[in-house]
């Protein structure tokens, strides 16, 4: 068995080899990757895993038999990466994907990738990241699943699963990461890598059920984060990491840090020199440093002042040692080399990428049926830095994305109106700047159209690790551009290309649609191209809300109840952002029907079955989300406003019914957990919230 075989590895190793798994170097950055003597010179053959930025299969091999025939046990290393959305194949991010409301495509998704990144090289991917996210200066609300707890949840297990496969022994499994555990996405300010004060309260309320959903769904491994969390750094929190992890979850997989965050503990003033940061993060339960090389340099120092038992030392190599068989690697340590053209962009994978896209696509604002476009329009004007990208659509964290693969916007709506319609292009602006001299011909190009479809946003590194912004809104050049455009009274759709929510406060008015496309990867050309035409009917719901004004944040649907419901509001702008979290149009009409309860009293042990019927009465097939909110009005801890406990996605023909059922579970959805993660359960009454109807239910002992 693994654990025998695990038993038998570690009673024949020096300590000096235990302490060289549990480190990780960086494999690649700045050096020339196509120096493989160079590279392979680089490596100690003993050492646990390396990120590894490559995805050439043949380099992998050369490097994993160095590890295998040069070191004296022959243990395998484990290659580690960012593949946060997609290897070569991109798909959308994944904030993106959350909007998508489909779990399923995301573990379908995360599956491509996984194929593609073993394909490569990799054994080992640092995502999920399944910190929930408010605050949309923060850079990182790109790469998690939006403002949420549940809906994070959700999307954890689903891309564990699709990682991982059934078994990680799987020819095409890769070992998941949860990360940032946890609290990261609280930094004061949206500020990266800055302290986030994570009350107890917030701590299990919020942040804790996507990393326990994720760890229940059989994540191999999570990554500690840079924040520190109340006082106490989240690389060096025994409560989260070890009292929490691997003594009441019981999670049997290892924690590898942040990049540099055990030398971090130092500027965080948490520990006092480099020796004591490894101390520290060790004896938390961080089991394997990354890059620091801190445990490399003081892990057997300390075992040897008895400051860390060897015991403790078993235990992580351990750990390190399980995955690394239970990925099969020490009976087939070499991927297959396959030429590239071979490893990527099987069309079936790409329409995963595509379906992805169009999912996650939403329908901001569609006044008088701008969109879709009807057969009369002859003349589109295609304005904007975003029409022929394919840089940025490919989002921050797809190193391994080639923006020659990217169908954009252009490409997309030239093989969609082929024959039917004429497109004038003008670039406009640049995404920044100051320059105007693009707008004449934008102006000229919009002079005899139909229509202008504007195309705006960011570029990718404005968001992702690192990039966070002061101001959500869009560059005054790109805004300058519309209030142009606008001025032509042409109907104008806006598609919005970005990785966080944006101030629309001034945009919006001026539109008479607008798409949010996030950054699509490499197949949203042909999705976007159709929305427009009606081809596809949007079904995508903004999985964080869009502030009103930066000033706004933090504003997310499921805040706290206010003690004075209507004061207490800032007097210059409206109690309302732009765009609720759950927002999202379509081009045909679902006629809810109302809430049935099969009760109106049940006991805490009992279930409680709701119902709601939704008729497709628009003229188009259609694809509906429906969300189920809880609301919980008076508790011995005060509760949010509502909270989404369930949600189904469901494609409904025109005129069809279909009915969405949800089982109330008491203990999983009524209860509500305190500072120390005990679930409490209180009888009272309840709301069950559907769109705008509210229905009363009573809880009994
Ligand atoms: O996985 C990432 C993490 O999210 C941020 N810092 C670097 C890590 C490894 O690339």
């Amino acid at each position: 068995s693994i654990d025998k075989r695990v038993e038998d590895l570690i009673q024949r190793m020096t300590l000096e080899e235990k302490v060289l798994q549990l480190n990780q170097w960086a494999y690649g950055r700045n050096t020339n990757v196509n120096n493989i003597e160079e590279k392979k010179r680089a490596v100690r053959p003993e050492i646990g895993s390396l990120i590894f930025q490559s995805v050439n299969p043949v380099f992998r091999n050369q490097v994993q038999r160095k590890a295998i025939e040069e070191s004296r046990l022959g243990i395998p290393m484990l290659m580690g990466f960012d593949i946060i959305h997609g290897c070569r194949t991109v798909y959308p991010i994944p904030l993106a994907q959350a909007c998508s409301f489909n779990p399923d495509l995301a573990t379908q998704a995360c599956a491509v990738a996984a194929k593609e990144s073993k394909l490569s090289g990799l054994d080992w991917t640092f995502s999920p990241m399944v910190d929930v996210a408010r605050d949309a200066r923060w850079g990182r609300v790109a790469e998690g699943y939006g403002e949420d707890t549940y809906l994070n949840s959700v999307f954890s297990a689903a891309s564990v699963k699709g990682y991982q496969g059934k078994s990680l022994a799987d020819p095409y499994s890769i070992a998941a990461c949860l990360k940032h555990y946890i609290g990261y996405s609280l930094s004061e300010g949206g500020r990266d890598y800055h302290s986030s004060d994570v009350s107890p309260q917030t701590l299990w309320e919020t942040f804790m059920p996507p990393f326990e959903a994720g760890v229940k769904a059989g994540a191999a491994t999570l990554m500690s984060g840079f924040n520190d969390i109340s006082g106490i750094p989240a690389s060096a929190n025994y409560y989260t990491l070890t009292d929490v992890l691997k003594k009441q979850w019981k999670h049997t997989g290892f924690v590898v840090s942040d990049w540099g965050s055990v030398a971090n503990l130092i500027p965080q003033g948490f520990a006092a020199d480099k020796k004591e940061a490894a101390y520290k993060s060790f004896m938390a339960g961080v089991e394997m440093d990354m890059v620091d090389n801190l445990y490399t340099e003081y892990l057997a120092e300390l075992v040897n002042e008895k400051k860390i038992p060897m015991s403790k030392i078993d235990d992580a190599v351990k750990r390190v040692l399980q995955l690394k068989f239970q990925l099969g690697l020490f009976d087939k340590p070499y991927v297959v080399e396959l030429p590239e053209s071979e490893r990527y962009f099987k069309p079936e994978d790409v329409a995963i990428a595509a379906k992805m896209a169009e999912e996650s696509m939403v329908l901001l604002k569609n006044n008088n049926a701008t969109l879709p476009l009807n057969s009369n329009v002859k003349q589109i004007a295609l304005i904007g830095p975003m029409v022929k990208d394919s840089v940025n659509m490919l989002g921050s964290w797809a190193e391994h994305g080639i923006p020659s693969t990217v169908e954009t916007i252009y490409a997309g709506l030239q093989k969609e109106f082929k024959n039917k319609a004429n497109i004038n292009y003008a670039l406009g602006c640049d995404f920044d700047g100051n320059d105007e001299s693009g707008f004449e011909a934008a102006l000229e190009a919009a002079k005899n159209v139909d229509v202008i479809i504007a195309c705006i946003g960011e570029r990718k590194k404005w968001s992702g690790e690192n990039a966070s912004r002061s101001s959500i809104a869009l560059p005054a050049i790109q805004e300058r551009l519309i209030e142009a455009l606008k001025k032509t009274g042409k109907p104008l759709i806006l598609v919005l290309s970005n990785g966080r929510p944006l101030e629309l406060v001034r945009l919006e008015p001026l539109a008479d649609a607008i798409l949010e496309i996030w950054q699509p990867g490499i197949a949203g050309g042909t999705p976007l191209a159709q929305i427009i035409s009606g081809k596809i009917n949007p079904s995508g719901k903004l999985a964080i809300t869009f502030p009103l004004t930066t000033g706004q944040i933090p504003v997310y649907y499921n805040s706290r109840q206010p003690a004075r419901p209507t004061l207490g509001r800032y007097q210059d702008i409206s109690t309302q952002p732009k765009y609720w979290f759950g927002h999202g149009l379509s081009y045909t009409n679902f006629a809810y029907g109302d809430i049935k309860l099969s009760n109106t009293k049940i006991r805490k042990t009992e279930k409680l079955t709701a119902e709601i019927e939704i008729t497709n009465s628009g003229a188009m097939t259609g694809k509906e989300t429906v969300l189920w909110y809880v609301s919980d009005p008076s508790a011995s801890i005060t509760r949010p406003l509502k909270e989404l406990k369930y949600f189904e996605k469901k494609e409904l023909k025109i005129g069809e019914k279909r009915k969405f059922v949800f089982e109330i579970d008491p203990l999983r959805d009524l209860s509500f957990p305190d500072g120390t993660g005990k679930r409490h359960l209180e009888a009272g009454d309840f709301y069950l919230m559907v769109n705008n109807q509210k229905v009363k239910f009573e809880l009994v002992d």
